[in-house]
């Protein structure tokens, strides 16, 4: 069983967060996901339910189709699930990509992956520490009041020009994840910031290069699992990509721009593809 009895999780029709849901579907009490695709949501679920057949335990599995770009809908989705449950763990999870193959990024699709990645995320985060924040003491000796996961990426430490808008929102949601964390300390609500390298999802699914260390999404869904049951600060994988990253960052810049205009362009596909999904 998982710490957590209430865990939201964000963008979960596909990819890692769907792979996060199945682990929490064996393990939490309530789970409450979101995506905009019913019909991919429903299908976690199912996924969800299968998954734990031999265990015959599964936790409730509560649906919601939600844009998360959305402040209100986001706000009252946080309202109406707090009527009922103490949300004990939320994942901010959903995000979208794009790159650069075919030139430059357009302002639309840089709007959409800015909105959806921080403010996505932010709109979720808030009315949940708002809650969090405000739990009595009375009802919880250790000071335990709720968890924030934030998904970033190993895409945060480094300015990729196959995809400067995507980069750029996983570094914003990183500090504020990290900052979040020492402003809350002494709130009882702890936050971990999530930096994963290249997944193997419908995300990753569109690039047409080789992606170093690509992982199975259930393995690294296990990987975050793990890192939030010890409330990890940080849950950065695989090791070897992020020391590779950390050395690349201690260069001269001139050394560093030489190396990061070899790299693969990044298919403009992801974001037409995230779209319509
Ligand atoms: N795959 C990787 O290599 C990788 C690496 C590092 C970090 N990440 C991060 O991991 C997270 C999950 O990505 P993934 O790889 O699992 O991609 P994915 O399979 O494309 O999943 C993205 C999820 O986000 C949801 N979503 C997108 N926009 C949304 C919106 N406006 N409102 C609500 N839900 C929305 C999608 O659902 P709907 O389409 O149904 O809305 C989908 O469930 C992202 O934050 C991504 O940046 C991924």
């Amino acid at each position: 069983m998982s710490i957590y009895k209430n865990v939201l999780i964000t963008g979960a029709s596909s990819g890692l967060g769907r792979a996060l849901a199945i682990l929490y579907a064996k393990s939490a009490e309530n789970i409450f996901l979101c995506g905009r695709n019913f019909e991919n949501l429903q299908q976690t679920k199912n996924l969800c339910l299968a998954k734990n057949l031999p265990t015959n335990f599964v936790a409730n599995i509560h649906l919601k189709i939600l844009d998360v770009k959305d402040q209100f809908a986001s706000y009252n989705w946080i309202e109406e699930i707090e009527q009922n449950h103490t949300l004990d763990l939320v994942i901010a999870n959903a995000g979208i990509s794009a790159g650069t193959a075919l030139g430059s990024e357009s302002q639309t699709q840089v709007n959409e992956i800015f909105y959806t990645n921080i403010m996505g995320a932010i709109n979720i985060i808030q009315p949940a520490i708002e809650k969090m924040t405000k739990r009595n003491s009375k009802t919880n000796s250790t000071k335990n009041y709720g968890h924030i996961a934030i998904i970033s990426s190993l895409a945060g430490f480094v300015a990729l020009p196959s995809s400067p808008s995507y980069s750029a929102s996983k570094v914003a949601v990183r500090f504020y994840g990290n900052a979040l964390r020492l402003s809350l300390e002494e709130s009882g609500v702890g936050v971990s910031v999530v930096c994963p390298g290249y997944i193997k999802t419908p995300m990753t699914a569109v690039n047409n290069f080789k992606m170093p260390f690509l992982m199975e999404a259930d393995k690294a869904a296990k990987i975050i699992f793990n890192g939030l049951e010890k409330k990890r600060a940080q849950i950065i994988f695989p090791r070897a990509l992020y020391y590779a990253i950390s050395l690349l960052n201690c260069l001269p810049n001139f050394c560093q721009d030489f190396i990061l205009k070899k790299l693969p362009k990044k298919s403009q596909l992801n974001y037409e593809l995230n779209k319509n999904q």
